[in-house]
């Protein structure tokens, strides 16, 4: 027997990378799961192999994917082997201030840090190991790059589309395709901390045509959809996840 497909997942302790982590180990990949807290990548990697009944099918790596010097970490820990998918997934609003220009900077970077930077760079660093022809590359932008509402947030998120159109552009010639999976309103992940009310979510909620909340399961259906065999002629797509909320675009 070959050796197993495998898939990184950066932000995959959590929320939405967490349940793409479990389909695509129900899909029958390894998975390396990054993100910067050792002991919820670990509590991640536990769980999800105790439900899958594969021990050992899930890795963790702690690196801040910011930071070019501990994206090595994950270049190392792939080692010899083939990345077949890699989904870019860590991100997150990063709230600031506006009182001053150093401060609307800080603001500015620490979102396109967060968002753009992380997924240029843990990209970048394994486009020499991904599998050719066969490989697949995920990233995951928010309806709010498509409908504003989240300031230098949405803004970093968007710049993800551009980029994934040269890139797919690039690597379609090898047979690597790339796309972009942008989600709505998501409950059950880390992701609006203590920001969410009771008002905040039923609004999200009401403005979906389907009537309820996403959960982390619906991202990673599409995502397992994208990296799978039978999405080889889908590239350059961005593919909306979100309850009717923004039609068609
Ligand atoms: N939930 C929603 O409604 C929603 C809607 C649209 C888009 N999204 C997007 O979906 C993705 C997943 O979000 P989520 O909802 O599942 O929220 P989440 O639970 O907060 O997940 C984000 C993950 O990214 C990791 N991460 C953040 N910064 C990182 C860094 N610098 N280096 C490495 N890992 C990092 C976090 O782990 P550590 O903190 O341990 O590093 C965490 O596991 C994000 O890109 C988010 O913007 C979410």
């Amino acid at each position: 027997m070959g050796e197993s497909r495998l898939a990184v997942v950066s932000g995959g302790g959590t929320g939405i990378g967490a349940a793409v982590a479990r389909g695509l180990v129900l899909d029958g990949y390894d998975v390396m799961i990054v993100g910067r807290r050792l002991d919820v990548l670990l509590g991640a990697a536990e769980r999800i192999s105790e439900e899958s009944g594969r021990a050992g099918a899930v890795t963790a790596v702690a690196a801040d994917l910011t930071d070019p010097a501990q994206v090595s970490a994950v270049v190392e820990a792939v080692g010899e082997r083939t990345v077949d998918a890699l989904v870019n997934n860590a991100g997150g609003y990063l709230g600031g201030a506006t009182g001053t220009l150093d401060e609307v900077a800080g603001w500015w970077r620490a979102n396109l840090d967060a968002n753009v930077l992380t997924a240029v760079l843990l990209t970048e660093a394994l486009l020499p190991a991904l599998r050719r022809p066969g490989g697949r590359v995920v990233l995951l932008s928010s309806i709010a790059a498509q409908r504003g509402g989240g300031g230098p947030y949405s803004a970093a998120k968007a710049a993800l589309h551009g980029w994934a159109y040269d890139l797919a552009a690039q690597l379609g010639p090898e047979q690597i395709t790339v796309n972009v999976v942008s989600p709505g309103y998501v409950a059950e992940t880390e992701f609006f901390g203590d920001r969410m009310t009771p008002e905040g979510h039923a609004k999200r909620v009401a403005a979906t045509l389907v009537g309820r909340a996403g959960v982390p399961d619906d991202i990673a259906a599409a995502v397992r959809y994208l990296v799978g065999p039978s999405a080889g002629y889908v590239t350059g797509q961005v593919l909306g996840v979100n309850g009717g909320s923004v039609l068609g675009r």
